[in-house]
């Protein structure tokens, strides 16, 4: 399993993390680990206009904290992939306890290889959050291109990407954080068949975001050390603050991006 399914792991048994996000989320708390809300995720499929029944695969779906809701109050069949079978069975558990598993399944599989699915299996594929370390860019926009329908099927995408070149600090501080380049994801999306259709940038709301999560990591910090160790516990401070550092002077920004099959 790669170094980044391992560490969602940490977190996933991690009661602090949790408290952090908690905290940063604030009311739109569901268990996310992505800095992503499901109002913003749903009204953008609101407009889609899909039909129930609608087939949708959420690509790094962690454990399954959008993909429940999004079966339940869309009606859709959802299908979540994710690399850490640990989150991939914590999302089964709660389909089961919520009465949706006959709605959503859940396999851990990689989103950058989905030869496993016939062309033209889905209406929309959903990667929120999941898209920074360093995946392949077009054979995975391919690969979601071939697994959508030909007619009325769509990509929503949120994703954090660079502007600006990294120092070599704030590249130690961000450990194996990729973050996609703006114009290679303008120019692959055009190229593997994807109009863009929306491209909103939220970096303020995550600029806000990262200060909650950053100051109340400061407040916690004692617990921090005492449930990861100090050595991890000062790492996950400095990389988070460096988040914010980037977000701050917009060498990174939050997009949030619907693209059609074209
Ligand atoms: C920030 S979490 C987001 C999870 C979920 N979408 C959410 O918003 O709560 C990123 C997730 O992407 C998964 N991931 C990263 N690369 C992946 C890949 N190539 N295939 C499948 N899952 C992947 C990680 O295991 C992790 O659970």
């Amino acid at each position: 399993m790669t170094q980044v399914a391992s560490e969602y792991e940490r977190y996933q048994t991690s009661s602090i993390m949790k408290k952090l996000a908690a905290i940063a989320h604030g009311g739109n708390y569901r268990g996310q680990t992505s800095s992503a809300t499901y109002e913003e995720i749903a009204c953008r499929i609101q407009k889609m206009s899909l039909p129930p029944e609608s087939r949708v695969l959420d690509a790094g779906c962690g454990n399954g904290a959008f993909s429940l809701p999004l079966a339940d109050h869309f009606s859709f069949q959802v299908e979540g992939v994710d690399l850490s079978p640990m989150l991939v069975q914590e999302a089964v558990t709660k389909a089961d306890s919520a009465n949706l598993a006959s709605k959503c399944h859940f396999f851990a599989r990689d989103f950058t290889n989905l030869s496993n699915y016939p062309s033209a299996s889905f209406d929309l594929v959903l990667c929120i959050g999941s898209l920074y370390w360093g995946q392949p860019l077009v054979s995975t926009l391919a690969a979601w291109h071939r697994i959508t329908h030909p007619d009325n099927s769509w990509l929503l995408l949120f994703l954090n990407l660079l502007y600006k070149p990294l120092n070599q600090d704030e590249k130690s501080a961000v450990g194996v954080t990729q973050f996609v380049p703006v114009l290679s994801l303008e120019e692959e999306l055009a190229k593997t068949g994807w109009a863009i259709s929306e491209w909103s940038d939220g970096t303020e709301q995550y600029i806000a975001w990262l200060q909650r999560w950053c100051s109340a990591m400061k407040e916690m910090t004692d617990n921090i050390v005492v449930e990861m160790g100090e050595g991890a516990a000062l790492q996950l401070i400095r990389r988070f603050t460096a988040y914010y550092n980037l977000a701050q002077r917009h060498a990174v920004r939050r997009i949030i991006l619907k693209a059609e099959h074209v």
